[in-house]
């Protein structure tokens, strides 16, 4: 037990050290000694991230015809926070260990007993808790008095209510159909850690998606198989996942029903997405708070009514981790991501066998830029063929295509696939294709 409990602790530290060193992620303003808990995408990063998000978008946007997205502004009137109710219930209960002085989330503590334990030196007296406001305040323009405080928005899901009615007048949409949004969202967390599991800034992709009241449950379980859908496209073990239906303490304060998708991770089994049924609360308070009818009309009848709303969530962040955790293979000679080729950073790699030859350089490279409109493609002309493997494997390159001296006069190219390390011979005028087909892309 224990064994396995340092291998998965031992899984994390290899991926925090393998995504510095190959530039997938870094911590966060580093020269200056960092700052707690905040992490940079680097090149290999972002493009694994933007994979992630383009293979959403395409997949619950631009594929569908009941969804249209938007791109909202991240500071709203702070008016908005108060209709959500987030001014007022999105907070954390804050307490403190008396032997230690570390701080604690209190749904983040075991009890025994009737008493909190602290996780760090055992100790059973706490100070009482306090409630703690996760919102980021911040001032629009110069003057830093009450009247120009605003917020950081804590989800991007109030920009498809706030939205509601200019979508409507702008799309022809009829219930049920949904608003979608990716972006940056903020949370002064209490405790943020475990890399990019929980940070303060971070992205989510999110659906409000826009029902008859009488349809929820139907919409709830349509919901959860795409999610989990979406959760077997990012390569992920479903039998890793967990569905927890969140118990109403622990519930968000819209929410009549949530279902968070836990994942394994190395530190503990915890939420990688939710699902909640958030009725007809935020169009009905925004109404309230903005004095706009935000109700909808039914086609038919007439009638007007604020839609129910089945809110799937997404993590970003956590996808680009369980993508990395899951990818993450240890082979006799190798360290390879086995990540899905849709999401790999490149999709191919091209090198000619060796870097003075200039016939071999010249042939490479234009292999290499008639490959690049169509994949992202690495080059690597440096070391022997056995190290640019290794390099790639470790990045998760799908295929490496290596121009030899008999591509000069079969005009072939040998191309190697990552996961089975076999090796083709394929003419250069089928290459494309045959990568295409390959990557499924
Ligand atoms: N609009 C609903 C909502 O925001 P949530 O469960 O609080 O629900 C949705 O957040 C998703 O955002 C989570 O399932 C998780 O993937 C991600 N998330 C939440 N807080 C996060 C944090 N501090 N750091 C990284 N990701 C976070």
């Amino acid at each position: 037990m224990a064994q396995t409990k340092d291998k998965k602790e031992n899984l994390m530290e290899k991926i925090v050290s393998l995504a510095k060193r190959r530039g997938f992620i870094f911590p966060g303003s580093e020269i200056y000694g960092g700052l707690a808990n905040s992490w940079d995408y680097g090149p290999l990063g972002v493009e694994l991230k933007n994979n992630i998000k383009q293979l959403w978008w395409k997949k619950f946007v631009q594929e569908r015809d009941d969804m249209v997205g938007i791109d909202a502004a991240l500071i709203m009137n702070p008016k908005v926070w108060e209709a959500s109710g987030h001014l007022k219930n999105f907070s954390d209960a804050l307490i403190e260990c008396k032997n230690c002085h570390h701080r604690f989330r209190t749904d983040s503590l075991t009890m025994d007993g009737g008493y909190y334990v602290c996780t760090d030196c055992n100790g059973r007296e706490f100070t009482e808790a306090k409630s703690f406001n996760l919102m980021f305040k911040t001032f629009l323009g110069l003057s830093e008095d009450a009247a120009n405080v605003v917020y950081f928005r804590p989800e991007t899901a109030q920009g498809m209510f706030v939205d509601f009615k200019n979508v409507l007048n702008t799309n022809r949409k009829q219930v049920p159909f949904g608003i979608a949004q990716i972006g940056k969202a903020f949370r002064n967390e209490i405790t943020p850690g475990n890399f990019i599991f929980r940070t303060r800034e971070f992205e989510q992709m999110e659906i409000e998606y826009f029902i008859y009241e009488k349809d929820w449950e139907k919409y709830f379980e349509y919901w959860k198989k795409q999610i989990i859908d979406w959760i077997k496209e990012l390569g992920v073990d479903i039998k890793k996942i967990h569905e927890r239906e969140v118990s109403e303490s622990d519930r968000a304060h819209y929410s009549k029903k949530t279902i968070d998708f836990d994942y394994e991770f190395p530190f503990g089994t915890n939420e990688l997405y939710g699902l909640a049924y958030r009725t007809d609360f935020d169009l009905k308070n925004h109404e309230k708070f903005s004095g706009h009818n935000l109700k909808y009309k039914d086609h038919e009848t007439n009638e007007e009514f604020w839609p129910h709303v089945i809110e799937p969530t997404w993590g970003v962040d956590r996808s680009v981790l369980v993508v990395l955790l899951e990818a993450y293979c240890e082979e006799e000679n190798r360290v390879v991501l086995k990540i899905s080729p849709r999401l790999a950073p490149y999709k191919a790699a091209v090198f000619p066998l060796l870097a003075n030859k200039p016939e071999l350089v010249k042939l490479a490279r234009k292999i290499y830029d008639d490959l690049r409109p169509q994949f992202m493609t690495a080059w690597d002309d440096r070391g022997n063929i056995g190290k640019r493997y290794y390099s790639q494997d470790e990045i998760g390159t799908p295929f490496c295509v290596t121009v030899d001296f008999d591509t000069l006069l079969d005009k072939k190219v040998t191309v190697r696939d990552r996961d089975t390390m076999k090796q083709e011979r394929i003419a250069i005028e089928r290459l494309e294709n045959y990568l295409s087909d390959k990557l499924n892309v």
